[in-house]
């Protein structure tokens, strides 16, 4: 079978996603697939029929990419993928219905805002107070999110976040671990921790090698470990995921697990956590997570 590695796009992530897309090509075709890459622009669907591929595998992130536009295309036509459908990738790209569907299933969340640009925020006029997280709506990899500790910090986190979209959340800051789960064949494989050598797991703590200490497994005793993981579970159910997913959470002292996000194309750079959870939690190198991934797709 022809698979095409579809990367690049035109999202904030293109470069990350060049990364995840070189590396999943070179593990295809470790494997014997018979693998292309394809940068992902206006011009996909003559590539696609051009290149008459029998496959699918999208390694690209963010908008165009991750939130359902690529799939819908692919199911046009009529070309299997791997990952989630449109419903469910274009949910979890955009945070204020993956936390309206995490709500209506029990299922932890911060307390946010959500605003249209030319809304007025008023810092009184929300329901928590300071230190808060501003937030594009639809994006990945951390861009555009800043921690507004003090009020005067608040006007240039919402110009950062407004310059990516259109609409924001201002969330409640949660101090906690930062764990994320790993899901494959719809199942949890472990769950790492973070700990970002920046205030947070930024876009430079995400892809500088040395910027964030990585734990595996994450330091939680175990009935809170399998807690983590089964929150990442039913938030990829929540969503209505398929296959593989990483889920990113927020574990507070007092054990409660808010969910952060569904990443349904979680990053498949070396750099990447969801490799590294299936190596050290389900002792899957990179090609047998490749392959496990176009397994799960049924290609
Ligand atoms: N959005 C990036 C690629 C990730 O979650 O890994
Ligand atoms: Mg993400």
């Amino acid at each position: 079978k022809k698979i095409g590695v579809l990367m690049g796009g035109f999202s904030a992530e293109r470069e990350v996603s060049l990364k995840s897309g070189a590396a999943v090509h070179q593990a295809l075709l470790g494997r014997g697939y018979d693998a292309v890459t394809i940068d992902v622009g206006s011009d996909l669907p003559e590539i696609l029929l051009r290149e008459n591929i029998q496959a699918a595998f999208i390694a690209l992130h963010g908008r165009y990419g991750e939130d359902g536009c690529v799939q819908g295309l692919l199911e046009l036509l009529q070309i299997p993928y791997t990952g989630s459908g449109v419903l469910a990738s274009a949910l979890a790209m955009h945070k204020l219905y993956s936390k309206q569907a995490f709500t209506a299933g029990g299922i932890l969340t911060a307390p946010f805002h959500f605003f249209r640009r030319g809304e007025q925020i008023r810092l009184e006029d929300l329901c928590f107070d300071l230190p808060l997280v501003v937030k594009p709506v639809q994006e990945g990899s951390s861009v555009g999110i800043s921690i507004v500790k003090e009020a005067a910090e608040l006007a240039a986190a919402l110009d950062l976040a407004f310059q990516h979209d259109d609409g924001i959340l201002v969330e409640q800051y949660v101090k906690g671990q930062e764990v994320q789960v790993g899901i494959l064949n719809d199942r949890p494989i472990g769950a790492i921790e973070i700990v970002p050598k920046n205030e947070f797991y930024d876009f430079e703590a995400k892809y500088s090698d040395g910027m964030a200490e990585h734990i595996f497994p994450a330091r939680l005793d175990s009935e809170l470990y399998e807690k983590a993981q089964q929150v990442g579970l039913a938030a990829h159910h929540a969503l209505g995921c398929s296959g593989y997913s990483r889920v990113d959470l927020l574990v507070t002292p007092a054990g409660d697990c808010y969910v952060l996000e569904v990443n349904t194309l979680p990053g498949m750079t070396a750099l990447s956590l969801l490799p590294e959870i299936a190596a050290k939690g389900a002792g899957l190198n990179f090609e047998n997570l490749v392959e496990s991934i176009i397994e799960t797709a049924g290609l």
